[in-house]
């Protein structure tokens, strides 16, 4: 099949290209139904933009910065703040109900985040009512064909560069030709033992990069949420989102004995950045301690309709979390690492494209800022898809040669070992002792992964991710050694 552009994935970043980049034919291959595949209709947090009057799109991305620990693309931040407002109006054009107060949005408060600037939908419904939106318009759209139940699983290369892509589909291997292939695949979290991310947050997008020779960035820089339903029993996978806006509406982290823990770790308690709470929770689990949030007081008898999304997963183990504290776990939430991309969103190989979660702009530096990924999905997804309308004239007939046999999935007992393993050691604390024990479990995983397998793909994403960590701490200790030796000195 022939296509000007072929976009992998069906969530925020993959239908805002698809849809700006007409003219351009366009093919969406989506891993399951149409709707039901991807993160992005699962946030709960909404879309950060600069539309109040006291806020600006500088002062966004000061936030930004500063979240990401300075060490984002400035640029790349610039890019994204300036583009927010117009992606909001966008979206709203297109068809999504954004919550209101009177005559303009009604804009809400997240931890680190100088103004109150989220736009939220029905509450904590924020994902999922922007991708109702661009399902429907994806669906009216004459230049976008959605091809469901498609599962890419290799790309194929001409001439040095990316022009096509080999999927599995209901009826066995298919070969997509295009000018551009764009990767919107999402994030990792199924590499984890808890996760909020959905099972296909696979790093699929991740490894079929790697497979075409595309240069990957920041893989150690890996977001946890410190507030995830804590699971049952000793089941793992992918745990209920409590929230950020809960703690951000008075909801307090209690240990066992009903203390806050907080206030004593950070000045601003809950509000901490994501990654002191995820790390403060953390300590206490390991401590032996079980982590409740506690939204009765702030919340109370309007959590059904503040939190419509929660209180359902709530009611759903039991749990009436307008009476009583909900258990938590910190839980993998979000990679700001990914294939490396330029300011076009082109990766290091020509042809191939990366938007939203699976790409590494750099916009997020060391730690995503509330509310910046759907956002990111939007601007970047939009800017990508309008470059690439112009490509429809550029099309040109090739046949392509590609390995298009099913590799398979990650058996059960691979997926929990890597889980198992990225959790434990190259989680939300990590050592060089802990990485080089990954290292070492996940070399054993490859030794036995059949050649060209999808498990075999996955441990070495896994792999990269330890190694990266692995050089970061390195230098971490080696910074550290440094100042030590330089007060010896001094
Ligand atoms: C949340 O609602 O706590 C998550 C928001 C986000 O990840 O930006």
């Amino acid at each position: 099949m022939h296509y000007d552009v072929i976009v992998i994935g069906s969530g925020i970043a993959g239908l805002a290209c698809a849809l700006a980049a007409a003219p351009a034919r366009v093919a969406v291959l989506t891993r399951g139904a149409f709707g039901e595949d991807g993160a992005s209709r699962w946030a709960q947090g909404g879309i950060a933009a600069a539309l109040a009057p006291d806020d600006s799109p500088s002062l966004h991305a000061r936030d930004t910065l500063a979240a990401g620990a300075q060490l984002n693309d400035a640029n790349a931040v610039r890019r994204l703040t300036d583009g927010a407002p117009a992606a909001v109006h966008w979206l709203d054009r297109i068809g999504a109900a954004f919550d209101r107060d009177g005559a303009g949005y009604r804009l809400g408060r997240e931890a680190a985040h100088s103004r109150a600037r989220i736009v939220h939908a029905h509450g904590d419904a924020s994902g999922a009512e922007a991708m109702r939106a661009l399902r429907t318009a994806a669906r009216a759209a004459s230049h976008v064909d959605v091809f469901e139940h498609h599962r890419a699983v290799r790309l194929a290369t001409r001439d040095g560069g990316v022009r096509g892509v080999a999927a599995i589909g209901p009826d066995g291997a298919v070969v997509f030709a295009a000018n551009a292939v764009v990767l919107a695949t999402g994030g990792i979290g199924a590499l984890y033992r808890y996760t909020t991310n959905p099972a296909s947050a696979d790093a699929s997008g991740l490894a079929l990069a790697l497979d075409a020779g595309a240069a990957l960035s920041d893989l150690e820089f890996v977001q946890f949420h410190p507030t995830a339903l804590a699971p049952a029993g000793g089941e793992s996978g992918q745990l209920p989102l409590l929230t950020e806006a809960l703690r951000g509406a008075g909801a307090v982290l209690v240990n066992g004995a009903g203390r806050r823990f907080m206030p004593a770790l950070a000045r601003d308690a809950e509000l901490a950045p994501r990654d002191v709470v995820a790390r403060a929770v953390w300590a206490e689990l390991e401590r032996g301690e079980t982590v409740w949030l506690d939204a009765t007081r702030a919340v109370g008898a309007a959590f059904a309709q503040a939190f419509p999304t929660v209180y359902a997963s709530c009611r759903a183990r039991g749990i009436d979390p307008a009476r009583e504290p909900m258990p938590v776990v910190p839980a993998q939430h979000y990679h700001m690492g990914g294939v490396r991309t330029d300011a076009f969103a082109r990766t290091s190989v020509p042809g191939l494209y990366a938007v939203g979660e699976v790409a590494c702009s750099g916009v997020h530096g060391a730690n995503r800022l509330a509310s910046n990924s759907l956002l990111e999905g939007l601007v970047f997804g939009r800017a990508l898809g309008q470059r690439l309308a112009g490509v429809a004239s550029a099309a040109r007939r090739v046949d392509l040669d590609v390995d298009a046999a099913d590799p398979g999935e990650v058996p059960a007992d691979v997926d929990a070992a890597i889980r198992d393993t990225l959790w434990r050691h190259a989680g939300l604390v990590r050592d060089a002792h802990g990485l080089a024990l990954a290292a070492a479990r996940l070399r054993e995983l490859a030794r036995a992964a059949p050649p060209r397998s999808a498990a075999a793909a996955r441990i070495a994403v896994a792999q990269r991710i330890v190694e990266a960590a692995a050089r970061r701490t390195d230098s971490i200790g080696a910074h550290h050694r440094r100042d030590a030796v330089a007060a010896q000195a001094g």
